[in-house]
């Protein structure tokens, strides 16, 4: 069901969960000021309860409220990137932040999102936590019917038509006098050298990873993905526009080589479309770069083919 501002407001303010665009991908909003509505959105995703969620927040003063220290960088990092999306990690006052919004961390993420109804509505309604709105496990959503798909028609969305980056955002933390990447999204661990001068080093792996999500199966659809070509003919084939794969039973295109950032934005709908179709399993061509944007393009196909 698509609903108004003032209508999002309101059912915030009811303690409801509503779906709301940002540039990244959908989110799934609730008040922070609510730990009921919270638990509504766990409940709601299948998320295990361990992994917390983002703080929005639509001006850098109000993360002053939950956060006093902030590391060297984080006001270049700041101005730099925000309104956008990058996520960052600060250790925050428990007594300020309900503690299953960040499943019982001392610290938390917060990020002000470059979408202009994420903006107002948080205006109206304070600070929003807002994970992917997706089934747990699934592709996020990028469009108002991937999030009706997942939740239903009748759940309320904010459509802001389609997410203009289709990848979340990424997530920094500081730790040993440095910047780390701990989860890879919209931002390339390059995009940072100017701010920082040098690239933070992507620290996404590991027993126990410094993102929580990072435990977790993402991204997946139910389409069995396959990293490889296949060695004959009569399969799908997810590849790109410029190469030909002349004994594919049919080529789904991810987009062109030369724009990384289209095949973001295209990416989950394309996961998606292949449940939609109901094609069991399909081939994607990974020979493309792996720097830059491509980074994130190429964990997303491993995670979503379950690797
Ligand atoms: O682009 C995005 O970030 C989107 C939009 C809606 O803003 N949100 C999003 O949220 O991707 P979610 O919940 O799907 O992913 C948030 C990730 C999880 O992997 C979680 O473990 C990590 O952020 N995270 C949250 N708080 C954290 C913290 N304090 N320390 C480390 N990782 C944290
Ligand atoms: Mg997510």
């Amino acid at each position: 069901m698509r609903i108004s501002l003032q209508e999002a407001s309101k059912l915030l303010s009811r303690g409801e969960v509503v779906a709301v665009p940002t540039e990244t991908v959908y989110g799934l909003a609730a008040s922070l000021r609510n730990p009921a509505a919270i638990d509504k959105i766990f409940s709601l995703k299948g998320r295990p309860s361990n992994n917390p969620l983002i703080i929005h927040v639509s001006h850098k003063q109000q993360i002053e409220e939950f956060a006093s220290f902030f590391p060297p960088g984080f006001n270049a990092l700041a101005e730099t990137f925000w309104p956008g999306p990058l996520s960052i990690v600060l250790t925050v006052d428990p007594e300020k932040v309900p503690s299953r919004a960040r499943a019982g961390l001392p610290t938390a993420a917060f990020r002000i999102p470059n979408h202009r109804d994420a903006m107002d509505l948080m205006d109206m309604s304070g600070p929003l936590v807002m994970p992917s709105a997706n089934l747990s496990g699934k592709p996020s959503a990028t469009k108002p019917e991937h999030v009706e798909t997942d939740f239903g028609r009748d759940f309320p969305v904010l459509d802001g038509g389609p997410c203009q980056r289709g990848l979340e955002s990424t997530i920094v933390i500081y730790r040993e006098e440095r910047w780390e990447i701990i989860r890879l999204g919209s931002l390339s661990a390059e995009d940072f050298f100017d701010v920082l001068g040098y690239c933070p080093r992507v620290n996404i792996h590991g027993a126990v990873p410094l993102c929580p999500g990072q435990l977790y199966r993402h991204y997946a659809p139910q389409c069995t993905l396959i990293l490889r070509m296949p060695p004959d003919g009569s399969k799908v084939i997810i590849g790109f526009d410029e190469r030909k794969y002349p004994e594919a039973f049919r080529v789904i295109s991810l987009g062109s080589l030369d724009s990384p950032e289209n095949i973001a934005e295209n990416l989950y709908d394309i996961l998606r479309r292949l449940d939609s179709e109901n094609i069991p399993i399909a081939h994607v061509d990974m020979d493309f770069p792996k720097t830059g944007l491509w980074a994130t393009i190429f964990e997303r196909l491993n995670k979503a083919a379950n690797i």
